[in-house]
């Protein structure tokens, strides 16, 4: 494939680890386990196309109502693939940014996550955004409190201003939206940047996505017609 109308960013909601240890008569933790272990894969895959910008979702504002146990495995989760993980993405090039709440994440996890983000922040082979306590509605009422903390007036507030105020400021917006596991919905991912992305949902679950999957995704996009809401001939 040539470098020719590749996504610049790709983001992935990363579903389906439940179902996919259910099938096997497995408990749902080792299907977030087996999950975790696929993001490296996936990232290399997406990243030999030249694509610049990765972003998973790895937690919503709304899973917190899963039982305790799940909850707290996937902290737990989170926690050691970070300090597994980081000095190996460090020396990939990879930047690794956290996208979501700092406010309701233990103190522990949070410093490995600073400590992640200051590791790799002069990384540029690609961006990894890691959205974690993570939630679209959740990130723009936190930008308008931000924007009237700061004072700003109704004749400043313009989208480009709006979007600084992000979690992911800075970040261009995902030409490309992946969801595994087969649901057709947004389950609040990424709702102001997904204005216009590229929908793809495949039914393989979470931790079964494998290359073939990635190219598959890949070449779908590139035989969309992006117009932008313009007339393209
Ligand atoms: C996605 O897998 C991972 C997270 C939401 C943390 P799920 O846990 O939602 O898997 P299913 O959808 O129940 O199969
Ligand atoms: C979306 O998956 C969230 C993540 C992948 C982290 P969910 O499993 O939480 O979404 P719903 O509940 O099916 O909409
Ligand atoms: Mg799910």
């Amino acid at each position: 494939m040539d470098n020719l109308n590749v996504p610049l960013h790709v983001a992935v909601i990363m579903d389906g680890n439940g179902r996919w240890a259910s099938n096997q008569g497995l408990p749902r933790l080792d299907g977030h386990r087996a999950g975790v272990k696929r993001i490296r894969l996936v990232l290399e895959k997406l990243a030999s196309f030249g694509i610049k910008y990765v972003t998973i979702f790895a937690f919503s504002t709304e899973n917190w109502s899963r039982p305790q146990t799940e909850v707290s495995g996937l902290m737990g989760m989170l926690r050691e693939v970070i300090d597994l993980e980081s000095q190996s993405l460090h020396k990939l090039g990879a930047r690794i940014i956290h996208l979501g709440r700092r406010d309701r994440l233990d103190p522990d996890l949070l410093n490995a996550i600073n400590k992640a983000q200051e590791l790799t922040k002069h990384n540029n082979y690609i961006t990894l955004c890691v959205a974690f306590d993570y939630g679209g509605k959740d990130e723009i009422v936190e930008a308008i409190k931000r924007i009237i903390i700061d004072g700003i007036t109704p004749s400043e507030i313009n989208e480009t201003l709006f979007a600084n105020y992000l979690y992911t400021k800075g970040i261009p917006d995902p030409d490309l939206i992946i969801r595994t596991g087969g649901e057709q919905r947004m389950s609040n991912f990424l709702l102001w940047q997904s204005a216009y992305s590229e929908f793809y949902s495949t039914n393989t679950f979470w931790p079964d996505l494998g290359p073939l999957d990635i190219e598959k995704a890949i070449a779908a996009y590139r035989n969309r017609g992006r117009r932008f809401g313009k007339v393209v001939p």
